[in-house]
This record gives structure tokens, C-alpha cells and sequence, in this order.
């Protein structure tokens, strides 16, 4: 059954060439998220992730760990990176290796199709490559080494030596699309977001692209070119390609046609590749390009892009293992504006997983349920006739609903999280103000406790369906323990564009105990 319209998201294909770091968390978390909120609003929603095995640097991981690439990407994958979707309770629909052959074959269509179009030629070259990067450096991308790199030229992000190439190519004649590209980007004006991101991308072409090499010769772990095996494609050409290749390009033309085009979320490092090439190659395979590009800032540790090669990574089971998979995707996209670059440090996460989780959000839970258990038997009771506050806390709740959608359609999870707790906040003092364990003793106040606790359990019930995106185990827990499973169904079914409207939570439902939602944590120095 399709009801809404496609929305088709993705995140990059990860090198498997080391285990993932808690960058690669981030940007999953947040398709995940987006994901999951356009699924539960019925549209045709398909989130692809996937891990990108070929080129040089895969080859050299695998060298030094004595293992063929193929061995290595097999065993990194299977341990580590299909490991990490479980640890993050990532519910994405497919899983592209570069490696498999849906890909490799439909890979092989494509790049045959532009050479056909007459967009591919061959030429010589001699350029300085960085392998970390896996691409050639323009003179603005090098500077002088330090320290043991003294003398060398390096590349500016990985500052470590770049390697002098010297062979015949093919080449992508991306220099043929300045004009259709900046007419992309004047046309649509949020292709590419944030506005920063769209800036830089703007006044890069505006400077003129060069043609790209899109074939290498002096290896072959890659994917053979067509016409001349004894090449094989630029990895990252091979790697863009399986946003189109996971969906059937090439031999599924119903399920592409349904899902493409797509939204392709990436960190700011590889946003170039995506808003500029990627869009070329399909102009120029007469594809439609994508929906838009979203590139996010850096994780920055001790000031500085945390890094596995920089040896800064860390790994998401440290933060999971302490602190549950839902204050991880709580932290990461509440934390930090998504689009900028955010400060990661162990105090700051414990200090919101303290206070907005543990405090605002699980204790709101707890003793509002709590509350109707001891007071009414744990059976959600039937309000009576709403007082101001009543009707400020069922606008707040509305209000919220509204905004947060509307920050999701612009790709700003940290303000729809934003968004929604201000019914947190708006509940907790609520429950203050109107101190129902004062009315339960007294038994002419029945009515009012009546009426703050459905208040309070309603807006818990918007409060479970807007949050079950971000935090889908604690919105379980909670959905089950208010009894709304069993009297208005699945969490997951509630469509959560309508989570504003009041009083779908049903009195007469039967709320369960709940242990605390986000208990206690044991912290080491
Ligand atoms: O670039 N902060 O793979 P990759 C935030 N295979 N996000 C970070 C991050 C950080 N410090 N470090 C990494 C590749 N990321 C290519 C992509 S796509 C067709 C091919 C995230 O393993 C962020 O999403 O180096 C970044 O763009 C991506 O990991 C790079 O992953
Ligand atoms: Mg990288």
C-alpha cells in the first residue's frame, strides 16, 4: 500500500575500511530519524544505507591486516558495520555493499550509457592524489608537511602525503555542466542546504570544473569499465552510483521510477561529490538529479574533526553501552544544529541525559502514571470541563505538532525535538501548578484530578508518537505502559501528522507501572 508521496533518503556509503566512529552514527541517527517520521506519516518512505569497498585505501587496509579486500570489507561489515544499525535501533529498508552484484552490474550499465552519450574520452594525466580522500588535489587542497611529513606536500584534511599519479584515464567531461548545474542550483533553491553549504557548492562551479578522471589502471579492485577491462571505475563514481543502483537502475524501471529521486544526507566533507558531480552524472545519463542535498557539520572533538585516521574516533557501543541507543539519537540530534559543526564531551551528554531525559522527560512519565494508579486504580479517567490551563496545554500540544513537522520537511530535527519538548517543559510545570497529590486529598477536588491527570496522559500519548522517531525504545515503553496499545493500537500506526489533535488517548484505558525510562547512570571519572 503507498498512501503519501515518495520519500526516498539516504545516507553515504561508509569506507569499511576501519570500524565506525560516532560521525557515522551521527549522520545515520538523523536519516533514521527523518526516516521513520515520514514513514509514520504514511508516505512511501525507503531509507538505504550502505558501505563503499572498493579503491586504494581498502586495498592497503586489507594489506596490512594480510587479508584480500574482499576479506576484509566481508569481515568488517559482518562485525562491525551491520552490528552498528542494531546499536543504534536504525530501521533502515536496504543495505548497499559496492561489493555485491546488483551493483557492480548496474554500475557497468551506467557508466557505459554516458560513454555512449559521448561524455566519457580518454586523455593523459599526471595529478597528486590523496588516498584517505580518494581523490585528486587541486593546488588550494595541499599544503607543507609537519613533522615527520617535513618537505612533502600533504593533503590539507588527512596531512599526510599525497601520491603523484601519471597514467591514461577516462575522463567525465564534468566541464560541460557549470551552466546547468548553477541553473540547478538557481532554480531550486534548496538543492542544497544549509544555505552555507549552498554557498560554497555556488561559488565552486562558479569558478569553472575541470573533467574528471573516472578510471584508474594500476589496480583492479574496483569495477571493470566496459569497453576497456583494463581499467576499473574511480571509486567514488562507483560509490555515488548505488543511490541509483539499490533502487533498480538499470533493471527494475518500476521500483525506480517509484523511489527515485532521492534525499542524500552527507557530512560536509563529501558534499562536493554530491551536489556537484553526482548531479552532473545524471544530467548527463539523462537522469533526473536529486531532490536535494543536506550536508551536516563535523562532530568536533577537543576542537579538531574527530577522526579515525586522526585517531580521535569514538566508538557509538561507548556511548550506547552507558547511556541506552535513545540518548545517543537523543543527544546528537537535540544537541547540535543540524547543518552546523558541534562539540562533543562526555559532561555535556551526561548533563542532558540528566536533566532533559531522566528529569524532564522519564520523571513526567513515571509519576504521571504513577499518579493514576495510586488515585484511580491505573484506569485513565475521564476528564471534566477544561480550565484555562487545560486549554494552554492541549494549544502547546497542538503547536508543537505543527512546528516539529514543519522543521522535519526542512530537515532540522534539532528544532523539532525543540519543538516537542516545550511540551515537556509545559507538562511538567503544568503538573506543579496544579499539585494533583493536594487534590487527591480531598474528595470534592475528584473532577480537577480527573482532568490534570487525562491532561497529563493525553499530552504523554502526543508526547510518545512525536518522539517515537527519535527515541523509538523509551516511546515504546511508555506507549505500552499507558495502555495504548490495547485501546487506540500500535505506536507505530499512529499517523504522526495528526499527533496534535486532542484526546485520542481513550479514558477507561489501563495504564501498567513503568520502570524509569532513562534510569540512573554510574558515571567513572
Ligand atoms: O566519505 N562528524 O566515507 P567515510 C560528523 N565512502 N560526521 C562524520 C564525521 C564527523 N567527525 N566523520 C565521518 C566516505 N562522518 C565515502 C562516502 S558516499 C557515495 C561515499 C560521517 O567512511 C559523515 O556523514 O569517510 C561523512 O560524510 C561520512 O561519515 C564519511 O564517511
Ligand atoms: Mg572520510
Amino acid at each position: 500500500m503507498t498512501s503519501g508521496h515518495s520519500f526516498y533518503i539516504t545516507t553515504p556509503i561508509y569506507y569499511p575500511s576501519d570500524v565506525p566512529h560516532i560521525g557515522h552514527g551521527y549522520t545515520t541517527v538523523a536519516v533514521d530519524t527523518l526516516a521513520r517520521w515520514h514513514r509514520q506519516a504514511g508516505d512511501d518512505t525507503w531509507m538505504l544505507t550502505g558501505t563503499d569497498e572498493h579503491g586504494q585505501k581498502m586495498m592497503r587496509a586489507a594489506a596490512a591486516n594480510n587479508a584480500t579486500p574482499q576479506e576484509w570489507v566481508d569481515k568488517l561489515v559482518g562485525e562491525a558495520w551491520f552490528p552498528l544499525l542494531r546499536t543504534l535501533d536504525v530501521a533502515n529498508d536496504d543495505f548497499i555493499r559496492t561489493s555485491q552484484p546488483r551493483h557492480e552490474e548496474r554500475v557497468a550499465k551506467f557508466v557505459q550509457a554516458l560513454y555512449d552519450r559521448g561524455y566519457i574520452y580518454a586523455g593523459e594525466f599526471e595529478a597528486l592524489y590523496c588516498v584517505g580522500c580518494e581523490e585528486f588535489k587541486t593546488e588550494a587542497e595541499i599544503v607543507d608537511g609537519e613533522g615527520p611529513f617535513e618537505g612533502l606536500k600533504v593533503c590539507a584534511i588527512h596531512s599526510k602525503p599525497l601520491e603523484l599519479l601519471q597514467e591514461k584515464n577516462y575522463f567525465f567531461k564534468l566541464s560541460e555542466f557549470q551552466d546547468r548545474l548553477l541553473e540547478l542550483y538557481r532554480t531550486v533553491p534548496d538543492f542544497v542546504r544549509p544555505d552555507s553549504a549552498r554557498n560554497e557548492v555556488v561559488s565552486f562551479v562558479k569558478n569553472g570544473l575541470k573533467d574528471l578522471s573516472i578510471s584508474r589502471s594500476t589496480f583492479d579492485w574496483g569495477i571493470q569499465v566496459p569497453w576497456d577491462p583494463s581499467h576499473v571505475i574511480y571509486v567514488w563514481v562507483d560509490a555515488l552510483l548505488n543511490y541509483a543502483t539499490a533502487v533498480g537502475y538499470g533493471t527494475d524501471p518500476e521500483e525506480f521510477a517509484r523511489r527515485w529521486p532521492a534525499y542524500h544526507v552527507v557530512g560536509k566533507d563529501i558534499l562536493r561529490f554530491h551536489a556537484v558531480i553526482w548531479p552532473a552524472m545524471l544530467m548527463a545519463a539523462g537522469l533526473e538529479v536529486p531532490r536535494g542535498v543536506f550536508a551536516h557539520g563535523w562532530l568536533l572533538v577537543g576542537g579538531e574533526k574527530m577522526s579515525k585516521s586522526k585517531l580521535t574516533g569514538i566508538a557509538p557501543t561507548e556511548i550506547t553501552d552507558v547511556f541506552g541507543s535513545d540518548a545517543y539519537r537523543y543527544y546528537f540530534l537535540s544537541a547540535i544544529a543540524f547543518g552546523q559543526d558541534g562539540s562533543f564531551s562526555w559532561e555535556d551528554l551526561a548533563a542532558r541525559y540528566q536533566a532533559e531525559l531522566a528529569n524532564g522527560f522519564g520523571n513526567l512519565a513515571s509519576r504521571t502514571v504513577a499518579m493514576i494508579s495510586r488515585y484511580f486504580d491505573g484506569v485513565v479517567p475521564e476528564p471534566g470541563a477544561a480550565t484555562e490551563a487545560d486549554l494552554a496545554i492541549q494549544k502547546t500540544v497542538q503547536d508543537a505538532a505543527a512546528h516539529a513537522d514543519a522543521a522535519i520537511e526542512r530537515f532540522r530535527i534539532d528544532e523539532a525535538i525543540a519543538a516537542v519538548w516545550t511540551v515537556v517543559d509545559a507538562l511538567n510545570g503544568y503538573i506543579t501548578e496544579n499539585e494533583p497529590w493536594a487534590l487527591a486529598k480531598d474528595e470534592t477536588k475528584r473532577e480537577r484530578l480527573s482532568t490534570v491527570l487525562y491532561t497529563a496522559a493525553e499530552g504523554l500519548r502526543a508526547l510518545a508518537v512525536l518522539l517515537s522517531p527519535v527515541m523509538p525504545i523509551a516511546t515504546e515503553k511508555l506507549w505500552t505502559a499507558l495502555g495504548a496499545d490495547a485501546s487506540i493500537g500500535a505506536l507505530l500506526a499512529q499517523p504522526i501528522r495528526a499527533a496534535g489533535q486532542w484526546g485520542a488517548l481513550r479514558p477507561g484505558s489501563t495504564v501498567t507501572a513503568l520502570s524509569p525510562l532513562f534510569p540512573r547512570v554510574e558515571q567513572d571519572a
